[in-house]
């Protein structure tokens, strides 16, 4: 058998000859075009405020733009177009009022809300085709939102388990601390008390911050918890109350 590897040994570079043909490949390498990008300033808008989508590397002479909100081309979310041999201006099917474009590209959204984070696309047309920027997703800082707490009851039995969520729009996501008659208990979201007495009852406190935007809002529950054996305050109990006093209208009703 003759040897295997021979017809590969024709192939063989030493790598110092590897490295030479590496680095004159870097040398001869083009410069690249300046890819079209777009940068949000600022990149982290609270909401309210005003945030511009500044187009950087316009190609030369280009004949118009075209603003879209989404990750792809679509004449349904085009926001805004200008051409500029006519500075025209042509608001698109997702315009609202808000953005302004500028003759070199850039939008400007003012009152940037929640619902316009993301991802936006910038097309420039030029004499023979067009340009497509990457998708730039805006952050737009947010809330807190009054928290809610869940679940919702606000009767419980002793003996059963207190185990209380809260939850607020935020972004970034808020801090959650809770508080019980209005002593601190705790820096978490969830608040899990086993095996719950009467002397649980009280007023429970969700505290939601977000330091981004400096704001924090508060949910307070009142809970009371009923001794297992006094049925009286059972709200299972209340409610078939109403149903039976529901039952003697109706029947009253259908008497007359
Ligand atoms: C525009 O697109 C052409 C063809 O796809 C490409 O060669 C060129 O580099 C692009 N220009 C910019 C500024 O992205
Ligand atoms: C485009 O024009 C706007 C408004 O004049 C300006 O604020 C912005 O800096 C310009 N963008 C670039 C990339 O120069
Ligand atoms: C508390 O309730 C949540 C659902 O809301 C559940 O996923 C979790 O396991 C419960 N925790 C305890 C300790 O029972
Ligand atoms: C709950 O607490 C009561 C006293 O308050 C105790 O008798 C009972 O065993 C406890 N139950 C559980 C499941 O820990
Ligand atoms: C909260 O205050 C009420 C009324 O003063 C009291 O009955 C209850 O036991 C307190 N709850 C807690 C958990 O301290
Ligand atoms: C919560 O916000 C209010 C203003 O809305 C401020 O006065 C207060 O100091 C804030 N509290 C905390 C704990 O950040």
């Amino acid at each position: 058998m003759g040897p295997i590897s021979a017809p590969s040994c024709r192939w063989r570079i030493p790598w110092q000859g590897l490295l030479l043909t590496a680095s004159l490949f870097t040398f001869w390498n083009p410069p690249t075009t300046a890819q079209l990008t777009i940068e949000a300033v600022p990149s982290n808008a609270a909401e309210g405020k005003e945030v511009l989508l500044l187009v950087h590397n316009l190609p030369q002479d280009p004949r118009g733009y075209n603003w879209y909100k989404g990750e792809t081309v679509d004449a349904n979310r085009r926001i805004i177009g200008y051409v500029i041999s006519n500075q025209q201006i042509t608001p698109g099917p997702a315009y609202s009022n808000r953005e302004t474009i500028y003759p070199n590209a850039s939008l400007l959204m003012r009152s940037v809300t929640r619902n316009d984070v993301g991802p936006y696309e910038c097309e420039i047309q030029n004499p023979a085709s067009a340009n497509f920027s990457d998708p730039v997703t805006l952050n737009v800082l947010y809330g807190p939102d009054a928290p809610t707490i869940s679940p919702s009851d606000t009767y419980y039995h002793a003996g059963v388990n207190l185990n209380l969520s809260c939850h607020a729009a935020s972004n970034p996501p808020s801090q959650y601390s809770w508080s019980v008659n209005g002593t601190f208990q705790q820096y978490t979201q969830k608040l899990f008390i086993p095996n719950i007495t009467t002397k649980n009852s009280g007023s429970y406190a969700c505290h939601t911050t977000n330091s981004a935007t400096g704001r924090n809002r508060t949910t307070v529950r009142m809970i009371t918890v009923s001794d297992a054996l006094v049925q009286g305050s059972s709200p299972g109990l209340s409610a078939r109350a109403t149903v039976s006093i529901m039952i003697g209208v109706l029947a009253r009703v259908a008497l007359i």
